[in-house]
């Protein structure tokens, strides 16, 4: 007898769920699509499908940075060394007042390093009445060190902002406490010639460089009707595609102005690239446009070109 079954001509899927086994041969090529599918979808959307919660984009370095604090100068008065040397009692007086509001905190009320603020720090609030283990040193020279400088690595911080006198009186308030060496002339002098004591001096403000790149784009842009055109446009033609191509081109829009008004590289495409691309960031754009496109570069320049006309 032809045990051999002939080939079925026709799926009967009736026959199939009643015999579900036979659906084993479909789970094949079934698997077969859904791993092709699965690839595929996973090719297509290989910057968002990511095992990492980490963004995989690169930190722009050039925003992170750090600028000089703005400080005011301003002219120190001379510092009457025979004061220094014999300070009387108002100027100890007012070196306590000093002392209570800027050192107890830590250094605690009589100089014993006990302060509320001092019992968070790793390193102990010196005890001022005691002698041994100081890091600069007991002489005067060095306690004024100490308040010039500070012990920043050790949280004891610079009094450079308390004028000479202020840090003098609090320095003698100090040595009421207990015995320290005595001070001499020979200290006095170095001390004088290493700050400038006698003589006073003077201390220029300082402004963050930001702040002066912007006073110095202010100041010529009220000089300037060309850049207030500019700005007008940039602000209204927001539906223009070059407009919105530079806003996400700029870090700094009126930067990008105004070293294009300023730049000797305007009149021509190729030279403005390439003046910008060798230092985007001073230009006032972001890195990212180092790869841009010719046509996307020709965007950029005719609409500052048209703005400037
Ligand atoms: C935030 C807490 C804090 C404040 C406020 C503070 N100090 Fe200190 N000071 C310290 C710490 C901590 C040390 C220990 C530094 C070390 O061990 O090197 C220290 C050390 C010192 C020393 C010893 C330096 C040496 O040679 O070892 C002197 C002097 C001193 N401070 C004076 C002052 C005076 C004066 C003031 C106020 C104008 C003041 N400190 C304010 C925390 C403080």
């Amino acid at each position: 007898m032809n045990t051999q079954k002939k080939p079925e001509d026709e799926i009967k899927f009736r026959e199939l769920l009643k015999d579900p086994i036979r659906l084993f041969g479909w789970i094949f090529p079934m698997f077969l699509v859904l791993i092709l599918a699965v690839g595929i979808f996973f090719v297509k959307h290989l910057t968002e499908v990511s095992y990492n919660s980490q963004s995989i984009g690169l930190q722009d370095s050039t925003l992170l940075k750090k600028d000089v604090e703005m400080k005011k100068g301003g002219v120190l008065t001379a510092v009457d060394l025979n004061l220094v040397k014999a300070p009387t009692p108002e100027f100890i007086s007012k070196g306590k007042e000093l002392y209570d509001s800027n050192c107890k905190s830590c250094h605690g009320d009589k100089g014993l390093g006990d302060g509320p603020a001092g019992l968070a720090l790793v390193k102990k609030p010196r005890n001022l009445v005691a002698p041994e283990g100081w890091t600069n040193g007991r002489d005067i020279d060095q306690l004024y060190k100490t308040l010039q400088e500070g012990i920043i690595k050790n949280g004891m911080a610079s009094y450079e902002y308390l004028s000479s006198t202020d840090r003098f009186a609090i320095i003698s308030f100090l040595r009421t406490l207990t015995t320290y060496p005595p001070v001499t002339d020979d200290q006095l002098k170095s001390m004088d010639a290493a700050y400038n004591l006698s003589a006073g001096s003077s201390i220029p403000n300082k402004i963050p460089v930001s702040l002066a790149e912007m006073k110095l784009i202010n100041e010529s842009r009220s000089k300037s009707e060309l850049f207030l055109k500019f700005e007008n446009k940039f602000n209204t033609s927001t539906d223009d595609p070059a407009n919105k191509l530079l806003k996400k081109s700029a870090s700094d829009y009126r930067k990008v102005f105004y070293s294009f008004i300023n730049s000797n590289v305007k009149e021509n495409l190729n030279n403005f690239v390439a003046d910008v691309i060798s230092n985007p960031v001073n230009a006032g754009f972001k890195p990212l446009v180092v790869q841009y496109t010719m046509e996307e570069w020709k965007r950029i320049y005719d609409y500052l070109k048209t703005a400037t006309m």
